[in-house]
């Protein structure tokens, strides 16, 4: 069988733009795979590497600065080139074109003049106005000797430009970019009309592939993975379990730290619906005994992460005798990241590492199938594999879970309230109809008393605080602008039904500066 990966496949070197892991995503949305790597990678791996196309990303830099990263003008006769931004810059650059600054950065829409209606712009029509992202410093002058201008904007007359015979293109703008109205069609035409493209980049194909490599990988040994209640290691277990069936062994750790139902719900998932062979391990009190008086944050996520491994490690000996393999949900961002100290210069924000993490020295071998997806992606996959939408649809929720959500020190009452709060809280959203138009929604315990009347009665009682933001990756949020009505209900159904809390508020913060989590 031919591997999609060995068809169609697009290479994107990143020289450091905060939109590079857009690119990939446009990409693969056009069903075509594509990868992440630096600009440091050689001419000689480039073309090892069999690129359909090749991308260059934007970047912060000038082509005239000191150190700044570049290309071996050989890239240009690999593959199809897209230049983008920095990208643009580079080829002009390189090309004999003139590059100059313009004094101040451009950031924001601006609207691009389409001349030629072929190319990138196949499908436009001539003299075509449509709205782009800008966000330069530096733009091309003067095309290079055998370039001509495709299209301009008002403050950038060469704002996309072509080889006359060469499949070598460049656009200033950002095509990958939302705001870019026409950007999909720009990368598309790129990736088919360019390049030559197949689309076969699907669910589908990348499952059956998948199973096939765990399935030669594996053998006749024993798998375990640890099941968190969250996306990615549920879409990694059923993808395993397609794969290798009883050779797979599921571990469920109730840490007492999870949401109200969650421990039933993915024993219903994984044992009654996928028969998944699953261990549950009821830990409650060694993670409540381990974090009692424990106020600081850092603390707890460290007594929990090691508490985990303490008891997950115990788990996985009574499995048995030739467990060789463990499942991680590791995803394509997380790869990229470690990738960049090794030269990438794309700034991906750290994120936190999960509690089903290993301790190093560990003595399995790690699977990692998700490692090439980005997230929507691994939606996607699960659905395919017959995940319901509950679990592939879930909002976020942290390793350390509830655990960083009171913020005091945690006690089975505290936790108690909280639940009960948040699970008020999460039904009232699904009755509005808008838990999929949130990124992720919570309730958390302030460690703050106010005084208050219920009847006749004086109370001194808890506060619970709402979250619910808008994101896309979860590195910056917006607060989400909920209906008035909505947050009504569900505040007065706090009040009314958990003993305990008799204030709510809604958190309006957004990230940056504030974090989603309130720790
Ligand atoms: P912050 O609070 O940093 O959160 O804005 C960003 C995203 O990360 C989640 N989060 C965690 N996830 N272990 C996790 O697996 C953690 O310790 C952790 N802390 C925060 C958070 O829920 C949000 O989705």
């Amino acid at each position: 069988m031919e591997g999609v990966k060995d068809s169609s496949r697009i290479l994107i070197l990143d020289y450091g733009s905060q939109f590079t892991q857009l690119i990939a995503r446009r990409v693969r949305e056009a069903r075509v795979y594509s990868e992440i790597h630096p600009p440091t990678r050689t001419v000689e791996w480039i073309r090892n590497w069999k690129p359909t196309g090749i991308i260059l990303s934007g970047g912060p830099n000038s082509v005239y600065g000191e150190d700044v990263p570049s290309a071996d003008p050989a890239l240009l006769d690999i593959a199809p080139v897209l230049g983008i931004c920095y990208g643009m810059q580079l080829i002009a650059h390189l090309q004999g074109g003139e590059v100059i600054g313009a004094g101040k950065r451009e950031y924001g829409r601006a609207d691009l003049v389409v001349n030629e209606p072929a190319g990138l712009f196949g499908g436009f029509d001539a003299g075509e106005k449509t709205p782009v992202w800008m966000s330069h410093g530096d733009h091309v002058d003067v095309p290079p000797p055998g370039f001509r201008v495709t299209a301009s904007s008002g403050s950038v007359a060469i704002a996309a430009m072509r080889h006359e015979s060469k499949p070598v293109h460049a656009v200033q703008f950002h095509p990958e970019v939302a705001h870019t109205a026409r950007g999909a069609d720009i990368i598309s035409n790129f990736v088919f009309d360019v390049c030559g493209a197949r689309p076969s980049w699907t669910p589908g194909t990348f499952i059956d592939e998948e199973t096939l490599r765990i399935r030669e990988r594996v053998g006749s040994a024993r798998v375990i993975c640890g099941l968190s209640g969250g996306v990615d290691s549920a879409v990694a277990a059923a993808l395993v379990h397609r794969a290798i069936g009883d050779q797979l062994t599921c571990i469920f750790v109730d840490t007492g730290l999870l949401r109200m139902h969650e421990r039933d719900q993915v024993e219903r998932t994984f044992r009654a619906n996928l028969g998944i062979d699953l261990v549950t391990v009821r830990a409650e009190e060694r993670f409540l005994g381990a974090l009692a008086g424990v106020d600081d944050p850092e603390k707890k996520r460290t007594i929990i992460g090691h508490t985990f491994i303490d008891v997950f490690e115990e788990a996985a000996e009574k499995v048995g005798e030739g467990v060789a393999y463990l499942v991680q949900g590791t995803l394509y961002p997380d790869v990229i990241e470690s990738a960049s100290p090794r030269g990438g210069p794309s700034v991906t924000i750290k994120t936190h590492h999960n509690v089903g993490g290993l301790k190093p020295g560990m003595k399995f071998k790690l699977i990692e199938p998700l490692r090439e997806l980005f997230k929507d992606e691994v939606r996607n996959v699960g659905r395919e594999l017959g995940l319901p939408e509950e679990i592939v649809g879930r909002h976020p929720f942290p390793g350390p879970g509830l655990a960083i959500r009171v913020l005091s020190d945690v006690t089975e009452e505290k936790l108690e309230v909280l639940r009960k709060a948040d699970a008020i809280y999460l039904e009232e959203i699904r009755a509005a109809g808008l838990y999929d138009d949130i990124w992720q929604a919570f309730a958390v315990l302030l460690p703050v008393r106010s005084v208050g009347v219920m009847g006749d009665f004086r109370t001194y009682e808890n506060v619970v605080a709402l979250r619910a933001v808008t994101s896309t990756d979860g590195m910056t949020a917006d607060w989400f602008p909920f209906p008035h009505d909505a947050l009504a209900r569900v505040s007065s159904r706090i009040i009314n039904e958990v003993r305990g809390v008799n204030r709510v508020v809604y958190d309006i913060s957004s990230k940056p500066p504030a974090t989603i989590e309130w720790e």
